[in-house]
């Protein structure tokens, strides 16, 4: 289990403050070379499904090299979701803080980045996912590495990443890439995450986790 650091901040206010403030000064949080190696997932017609989208950052970039995918993207911060919709008006968004009400998609990947660490509940949204997904389908979850940053409740060790791959290996079957990452909190400094990609075993049927 990741050792909890602070109290967790993570609510829809908090995040609304931070994109109003974040928006206005046009900070971003890109990272190119991570969606590249996720678009290495995404096939040419594929349903992708982005959860913690933020004001869609990575859909702009993915988009337009995956023009004949369908994408969707989900954030419960409203102020992120208005400017993604002002940005991308064909893409559908929803302002949801859970993949409950839209487990009857058919997805066939689903990328969850710098977001999962920031939830309580991971298990709901983790066997949301699992639902929606088509069988074989996809999930990229990303996940930062021995980073304290104050916006993290806790902090992920490699062990924990071990962890987590097996408590979900009896309905994902993983693999982990590490890399180095420019953070972008601190833009100077590098900072290391993990790129877990979890491919669905079994069909529609519910978890029975
Ligand atoms: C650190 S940001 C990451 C944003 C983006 N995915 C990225 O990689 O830069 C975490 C995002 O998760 C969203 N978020 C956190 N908890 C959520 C929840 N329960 N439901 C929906 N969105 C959530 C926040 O609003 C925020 O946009």
């Amino acid at each position: 289990m990741p050792e909890k650091l602070r109290e967790n901040n993570n609510t829809p206010e908090y995040w609304d403050t931070l994109y109003a403030k974040e928006i206005a000064t046009q900070f971003g949080r890109p990272d190119e070379q991570r969606w590249d190696y996720i678009l290495g997932h995404i096939g040419r017609h594929d349903k992708v499904l982005d959860f913690g989208c933020g004001w869609a950052e990575a859909l702009l970039y993915m988009i337009p090299k995956r023009p004949y995918a369908k994408f969707v993207g989900i954030d419960y911060s409203s102020v992120a979701i208005d400017k993604a919709k002002e940005l991308l008006p064909n893409v559908e968004f929803y302002c949801k803080d859970s993949l409950d009400e839209l487990v009857t998609m058919d997805i066939d990947v689903i990328t969850i980045q710098h977001t999962l660490e920031h939830i309580e509940d991971r298990k709901s949204i983790m066997e949301q996912a699992w639902l929606m997904l088509k069988p074989k389908g996809k999930l990229i979850v990303v996940l930062p590495l021995y980073d304290d940053w104050h916006e993290h409740p806790e902090i992920w060790t490699l062990e924990d990443i071990r962890e987590f791959v097996k408590e979900w290996e009896s309905k994902f079957s993983s693999f982990v890439v590490y890399r180095p990452t420019t953070r972008w909190t601190k833009p100077d400094t590098l900072s290391e995450e993990a790129i877990i990609v979890m491919q669905k075993i079994g069909g529609k049927d519910a978890p029975n986790k």
